[in-house]
């Protein structure tokens, strides 16, 4: 059987993936975003996986007002990277896994969240900062990847309990598909930051590092913070975070087993207009 062997969680600042493209990494502005991810390099190439599930937002880049899912997942062969303001990044292309992807659709509809399953769309940097971040500059992404789209840019906007009884239910999907493949699951975006109107420019380092205390011991408990309070505390744009309850309720703990080991945990401010996140959770299996 499949199974999930770690999760992943780090920010997407655009503003990164163009510091990558520009080859700005060791400027000092950047070094230390870029020295909090070199443990997290090698321990990607040390736990290599056969498929990332990968949680994240679209930035009005495949979707727009016309069209707003609120959990898309990717069913295709393959997208081509996309993204606004800087244009498309000289990024490889992203390998789907459609077979993975489709059982999951299928069991995680099933468990009665309705998807909407995509089969052609652009990833932006959402996604492919992520892996950059987690990868370097390789000439192919180490592993296919499931792109599952999440609404936190147009509201109404999935909760945070929403959005980790669904991290459950992808755990379940993934634990009963019939090949051994080993699966990490990755949620992105955040942490605090807010882009637009009077606290434009909003970083609240305080309740950053309280959730991603949290996150590590009290997942439960952090699944009920509600959208007002993500918006009061962490600016319009932390909402994202909701999308790291995902991948946290698919960790063995939430469904009985034992507790994640904490590989990694870093946390830097600024980096654009945002405070950058990131920890690796593994299972003990
Ligand atoms: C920034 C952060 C984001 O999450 C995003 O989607 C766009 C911009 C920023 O910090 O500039
Ligand atoms: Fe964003």
């Amino acid at each position: 059987m499949a199974k999930i062997t770690a999760s992943v969680y780090t920010s997407h600042v655009p503003a990164i993936g163009v510091a990558i493209d520009q080859g700005k990494t060791q400027e000092p502005y950047w070094q230390p975003v870029f020295e909090g991810y070199e443990f997290s390099k090698k321990w990607l190439k040390d736990n290599k996986p056969d498929v990332i599930f990968l949680v994240y937002n679209d930035h009005a880049t495949a979707f727009s007002l016309d069209l707003i899912p609120t959990f898309a997942i990717g069913t295709g062969a393959e997208y081509q990277p996309a993204d606004e303001g800087w244009g498309p990044r000289p990024v490889p292309k992203v390998i789907g896994a459609p077979k993975l992807a489709a059982h999951i659709a299928q069991s995680v509809i099933q468990q009665d969240f309705d998807l909407t399953i995509v089969n052609k769309m652009d990833v932006d940097h959402g996604l492919t900062v992520p892996l950059s971040l987690m990868c370097g500059q390789p000439e192919a992404w180490p592993c296919p990847v499931i792109p599952f789209a999440v609404n936190v840019v147009q509201y109404p906007v999935p909760s945070g309990a929403r959005c980790f009884a669904l991290g459950q239910a992808i755990r379940r999907a993934v634990e009963s598909y019939d090949e051994p493949l080993n699966v990490q699951i990755w949620g992105t975006g955040g942490m605090s930051h807010q882009l637009q109107g009077a606290r434009a420019g909003l970083i609240n380092a305080a309740w950053d590092n309280a959730f991603l205390d949290r996150l590590i011991a009290d997942p439960t408990g952090l699944s009920k913070v509600s959208h007002i309070e993500y918006v009061r505390e962490a600016g319009s744009e932390g909402i994202e975070l909701v999308m790291w309850l995902i991948a946290r309720g698919a960790m063995a703990d939430v469904a009985g087993g034992p507790a994640p080991k904490l590989a990694h945990r870093f946390y830097h401010v600024p980096a654009s207009n945002t405070a950058v996140g990131h920890l690796i959770l593994e299972n003990s299996n």
